[in-house]
């Protein structure tokens, strides 16, 4: 029988685990993303809470599953260090780049991943392409400033949406922007952030992981 989109996360969310397990000591912090690949990693990252000190989480909800799990969540100012930080993706360029957001946490996730020592991605064979861009861009803004960045997003070829109903964990606003062919992302990614009103989006370039894990029916794979 074909693995299901879900036990293809499970899988590449325990290959996380065993790549993580070496780095890990009593003491020692990882950095968790966000999403249903990663919620995977957190609920098998409960098992082995002896192993390591705490976790930093990128958004609230992952915090509450840590938490759920037993393991202690610090503030990322606490930490002097991560070891690691384990998160998914909507999609993952040839060269590692990727697109996140699709959860809204692109930001805090941009800067937990920014500050751990090695990033871990964990997808499915679904989320590989060649060029990133056909998965709607997430850009968070600052309220006030959604329609001037929206128009300035319009100018540059994409077709900025509103995501409706959605507040970040930051209290600001999602603009997913469809349209978009990111084939130089670092680009794109400095290109975008440089628009008055923008807090983050969501192609992590300038920082990509130095590990991908993909699931497929045949097994995980690793990119480095
Ligand atoms: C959240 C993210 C997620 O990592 C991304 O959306 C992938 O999610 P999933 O593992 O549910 O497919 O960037 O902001």
């Amino acid at each position: 029988m074909r693995a299901s989109q879900d036990e293809l996360k499970r899988q590449v969310a325990a290959a996380a685990l065993e790549n993580l397990a070496p780095r890990l000591s009593p003491g020692c912090v990882v950095g968790v993303g966000t999403g249903s690949t990663t919620n995977h990693f957190i609920d098998l990252l409960g098992g082995v809470g002896g192993q390591f000190g705490a976790a930093v989480s990128s958004s609230v909800a992952s915090a509450e599953r840590l938490t759920g799990h037993g393991i202690e969540v610090i503030d990322l100012n606490e930490a002097d260090s991560l070891v690691a930080y384990v998160d998914g993706a909507d999609e993952v360029a040839l060269d590692n780049a990727l697109i996140k957001g699709g959860g809204g946490a692109h930001t805090r996730e941009k800067i937990v991943a920014a500050a751990a020592d090695h990033f871990i991605c964990i997808v499915d064979e679904s989320k590989l392409v060649d060029t990133l861009g056909t998965f709607p861009l997430p850009v968070e803004v600052i309220p006030m400033a959604r329609g001037s960045v929206a128009r300035r997003l319009r100018e540059l070829g994409g077709d900025p949406r509103h995501r409706a109903d959605f507040i970040t964990d930051n209290g600001n606003d999602v603009i997913d922007v469809h349209g978009l062919l990111l084939n130089d992302p670092a680009a794109w990614e400095a290109l975008i952030n440089n628009i008055p009103g923008v807090v983050e989006n969501g192609i992590f370039a300038a920082n990509r992981p130095q590990t991908v894990l993909v699931g497929s029916p045949s097994g995980v794979t690793l990119r480095e």
